[in-house]
């Protein structure tokens, strides 16, 4: 059977279509596992739950919002109770104990396969190329799981959204998904009658998720306990405290309009009374960034938006839905299963992979190849260029081709070096992209001086890419991997 992931900031979902219908594959009515990872040397790992609670009392050995720390180059390697763990090892077992507890509900649910065949995994909307490859080889490396694909979480959202029985065809949408970690947007296109199903009109992504109200709204609770008691003082421990008592309140504060509580730090209690009002004050500015990026999308849209629709867990908060009211009045807006809609789509999806005209997104970066401009004066190497092959906003697949020639005779391999960007000019500088890594095709013989060698770069549906040189004379190829640059 093949299966969704919806691989969170915060948590972490399975689904399929049982009967062709989504479902999610966990048991006892949970809505998601917890992206956390535990550590100690008599417990071993934890993941989830057992993870969350055990780490409630020993907050250094927990890693949490491990899929933000993807990108970042300061965080390659975790130190839990002495031991170190990688960041692939660690997104690699929670995706394993999404994959073992879906394992179970198949088993329990006796549906017919028994088997999982593998998983569409999605992801934000700008997740780059390394973090794809990144979450792939975590998933095939450490929990022996195939990824079949992968789907950006507001395109996985919209599909659920038009498979629902009571939505209408030939509609386009804009989600909204303001998750854990990152608040993505999309617009797209449901037409069951053209060739191309669902029809990615443009997406965008800010990192930028529950977790940053999170850390305002723990700064007024340490800011409200320290006019009580100005010698407070907060280690790791009573962070953590204060992290959960902002995450609860943050929650209370979405069905009502004040949140009274006491916190308990170092053995003395602290009255915490905050408004809804307040909390909105203190975290206007990031919800209104997220408004920018629709506002953008929006504009740059030329067909008129049927619907609004929000998901993720955060779109709970009133505030999302007040802002969409104020923006944009003659739109109707629609609070969609928020928890459950990006799995279902993805699980959606993990069926219609090989159908070509399915879904139909679009490529969110540039990609080209590193060149000397104006081969006479090599010597100048300054004049470095990049020459896209692939152009941000290009449908998916996409692929691209150049010609590069030997600077020298004699040469015995040839290095491509490849780039990431948002440049869609034709030729750019190097230090306006991203090197991403390298491709190498060795064994040259005899090689000359002005020798072609051609690349062919392909991006498939899931973003991920394919590369092919073939030095033309010495007719030596190489169906390459792309080694990338790990974070
Ligand atoms: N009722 C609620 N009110 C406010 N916030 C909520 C509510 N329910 C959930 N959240 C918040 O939603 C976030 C989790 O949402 P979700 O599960 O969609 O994110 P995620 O998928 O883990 O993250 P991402 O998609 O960004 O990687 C958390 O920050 C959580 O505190
Ligand atoms: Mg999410």
């Amino acid at each position: 059977m093949k299966i969704g992931i919806d691989f969170g900031t915060s948590f972490s979902l399975p689904a399929a279509l049982i009967n062709n219908n989504p479902a999610l594959l966990l048991s006892g009515g949970q809505y998601g596992v917890p992206s956390v990872f535990y550590y100690d040397r008599r417990q071993d790992i934890l993941i989830g739950k057992p993870a969350e609670n055990r780490g409630k009392f020993r907050p250094e050995n927990v890693v949490r919002n491990i899929k933000m720390d993807i990108s970042n180059p300061n965080k390659k390697n975790f130190r839990l109770d002495g031991k170190t763990f990688g960041k692939k090892q660690i997104v690699g077992r929670i995706l394993g104990e999404i994959k073992q507890l879906a394992l179970e509900e198949i088993e329990r649910k006796q549906l017919i396969s028994q088997k999982i065949d593998g998983a569409v995994i999605s992801v934000p909307a700008a997740f780059t190329l390394r973090e794809l490859n990144f979450i792939r080889d975590a998933a095939q490396d450490e929990a022996a799981l195939k990824v079949l694909g992968f789907i950006r979480e507001p395109v996985a959202a919209a599909i659920s959204y038009f498979n629902a029985p009571s939505a209408k065809d030939e509609k386009t949408i804009l989600v909204y998904d303001l998750g854990g970690g990152t608040c993505d947007v999309a617009i797209v296109r449901s037409d069951k009658n053209s060739k191309e199903w669902y029809k990615v009109i443009d997406s965008d992504m800010k990192r930028i998720g529950g977790r940053d109200w999170d850390k305002l709204l723990g700064e007024l609770i340490k800011r409200k306990c320290r006019e009580q008691n100005s010698d407070i003082k907060f280690d790791l421990r009573t962070e953590n405290k204060i992290l959960a008592a902002a995450i609860n309140a943050k929650h209370n504060l979405s069905r009502q309009e004040i949140f009274i509580s006491d916190i308990e730090i170092e053995d003395e209690l602290y009255d915490i009374e905050i408004t809804r009002r307040e909390f909105e004050k203190i975290t206007s500015e990031l919800l209104q960034e997220t408004m920018r990026m629709v506002d953008k999308l929006k504009d740059n849209c030329a067909g008129k938006i049927d619907y609004i629709v929000c998901v993720g867990g955060s779109s709970n908060m009133p505030q999302v839905r007040r802002a969409f009211e104020k923006n944009y009045p003659d739109i109707e807006i629609k609070l969609f299963e928020p928890e459950k809609a990006i799995a279902f789509g993805a699980a959606i999806y993990a069926e219609h992979l090989t159908e070509e005209n399915f879904l139909h997104d679009i490529c969110k970066f540039s990609y080209g190849a590193k060149y000397v401009q104006n081969f006479a004066k090599y010597r100048d190497y300054k004049r470095f260029r990049i020459y896209n092959l692939i152009y941000k906003g290009d449908a998916l697949p996409t692929s691209g081709e150049s010609i590069s020639y030997h600077i020298d005779s004699g040469a015995t391999s040839t290095y491509i070096e490849i780039y990431e960007s948002e440049c869609t000019e034709d030729i750019y500088l190097p230090e306006e992209g991203t090197y991403i890594g390298e491709i190498e095709i060795r064994g040259l013989k005899n090689s000359k001086r002005g020798d072609e060698t051609i690349l062919k770069m392909t991006i498939d549906k899931s973003g991920l890419m394919q590369l092919k040189a073939i030095d033309t004379r010495t007719k030596n190829s190489a169906d390459v991997e792309i080694q990338l640059e790990e974070y």
